[in-house]
C-alpha cells in the first residue's frame, strides 16, 4: 500500500513487482477518500487493500489518497465514472446526484439507532439501491457507515429549534439535508467538504454537522466551540468502484474485492462503535462545550422538521419510507 498526500499527486496505474524470483505485473488501484488514515474511512480503505492483496497474491497495488487528496467526493465519483480513479469510500453527501433513491436514507429521524440502520442497509432495501449504481458507470460493493450526525457551531449552545434560527450552517451538497435545515429556519449553505475548515476559520459559516467519527478524527474542536448531540440524521457511507474497472476484472478478482469490502465495513463499523463510546469524552477533554438533546428536546426538533416530510414524500416513494421506518 502507498499513501499519497495532496502535494504528492503522481500515481501511475501499473507497476512491476518481483515475487519469488518472477516479475509480476501489478494493476494500480487509486483509492480516494475525504478523511485521514486514522479515521473510519482510513481503517476501511486499509482493510480493503489488505484483503484484496492477500486474496490475489498482490496483483493489485492500492495507492491511497486520503484527506480529499483527489478532490471533493463528487469529483472523485466522477473520476470513477470516467475511469481515472478506481475506488472510493464516500458519504451519502452527493450520492443522490448519481442515484436519486440513495437520498431516502438522508431523511432526518428516519432510523431509530445504529442497529436499525445497519439492518436496513444490509437487507433487501440496501441491496436494491446498491444495484442501481451499475446504471451510472459505478459499481457499489457495500454500505459503510459514519454514525449519527450532530451539530457543531461557534455561535451558541443548541437545545431548541429556536437556537438554530439563522445559523449559518454548512450542509453536504444534499437536497434532503438542505430541506431539513431550511425547514428549521437555519441559513444552510451546501458546500464540498474540502472548503469547510477554512470557511469555519474565516467565519463564513458558524457551524457544520457530522458524526463523532468525523468530528474527532478531523479535530473539529480546533475550529468549533459547541457540540450538540442532536443525532438528527444517520449518515451512511458507500464503498464504490469504477464500472469500467469492475467490468475488466476476472470473477476471482471480483470476489476478492467483494470480500475486502465486506471486511472493510466490519472495520469501519468497529471504528464508529469505538468513537461513539469514547468520542464525547475526547472532545470534552479537548475543550468543546458539549450538550445532549434530551428525549423531549429531540422530539421538538423532530416536530419542527415535519414540514419537510411532504417534500420527502414527493421525492421518494412513501411506501419505501414507511417500510424503512417499520423495519425491525
Ligand atoms: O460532511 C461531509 O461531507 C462528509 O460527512 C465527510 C466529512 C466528507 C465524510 O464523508
Amino acid at each position: 500500500m502507498s499513501i499519497y498526500f495532496p502535494s504528492r499527486l503522481l500515481a501511475g496505474s501499473a507497476a512491476l513487482i518481483l515475487v519469488a524470483g518472477s516479475v509480476l505485473a501489478q494493476t494500480g488501484v487509486k483509492i480516494g477518500y475525504a478523511l485521514a488514515p486514522n479515521s473510519h474511512y482510513g481503517v476501511a480503505a486499509e482493510k480493503w487493500d489488505e484483503v484484496v492483496t492477500a486474496e490475489t497474491d498482490g496483483k493489485f497495488d492500492f495507492k491511497h489518497f486520503p484527506s480529499s487528496g483527489l478532490g471533493g467526493e463528487r469529483e472523485v465519483i466522477e473520476g470513477l465514472q470516467i475511469g481515472t480513479v478506481e475506488a472510493t469510500i464516500v458519504s451519502s453527501g452527493t450520492l443522490a446526484n448519481f442515484v436519486p433513491e440513495t437520498g431516502v436514507f438522508d431523511i432526518p429521524f428516519l432510523f431509530r439507532d445504529l442497529d436499525h440502520a445497519r439492518g436496513v442497509l444490509d437487507g433487501p432495501i440496501g441491496a436494491e439501491i446498491l444495484a442501481k449504481f451499475d446504471n451510472v458507470g459505478l459499481h457499489a460493493l457495500a454500505w459503510g457507515e459514519q454514525g449519527f450526525r450532530h451539530i457543531t457551531n461557534n455561535r451558541n449552545p443548541i437545545s431548541t429549534p429556536e437556537d438554530v434560527k439563522g445559523l449559518k450552517i454548512r450542509t453536504m451538497e444534499n437536497p434532503v439535508h438542505l430541506k431539513a435545515f431550511n425547514t428549521l429556519g437555519a441559513a444552510p449553505t451546501p458546500m464540498a467538504w474540502p472548503e469547510v475548515i477554512s470557511s469555519l476559520q474565516q467565519g463564513v459559516i458558524d457551524g457544520q454537522e457530522n458524526p463523532l467519527s468525523v468530528i474527532v478524527s478531523v479535530k473539529l474542536d480546533e475550529v468549533q466551540k459547541y457540540l450538540t448531540l442532536s443525532g438528527h440524521v444517520y449518515s451512511p457511507a458507500m464503498l464504490l468502484v469504477s464500472k469500467p474497472f469492475w467490468d475488466g476484472l476476472s470473477d476471482a478478482d471480483k470476489a476478492a474485492f467483494e470480500k475486502g469490502a465486506t471486511e472493510a465495513v466490519v472495520a469501519m463499523r468497529g471504528f464508529v462503535d469505538d468513537v461513539e463510546t469514547d468520542g464525547v469524552a475526547t472532545l470534552k477533554e479537548r475543550g468543546m462545550e458539549v450538550g445532549e438533546l434530551s428525549t423531549e428536546e429531540k422530539a421538538a426538533f423532530q416536530q419542527a422538521v415535519q414540514g419537510a416530510y411532504e417534500s420527502y414524500y414527493d421525492m421518494y416513494d412513501k411506501d419505501l419510507i414507511e417500510r424503512i421506518i417499520a423495519a425491525e
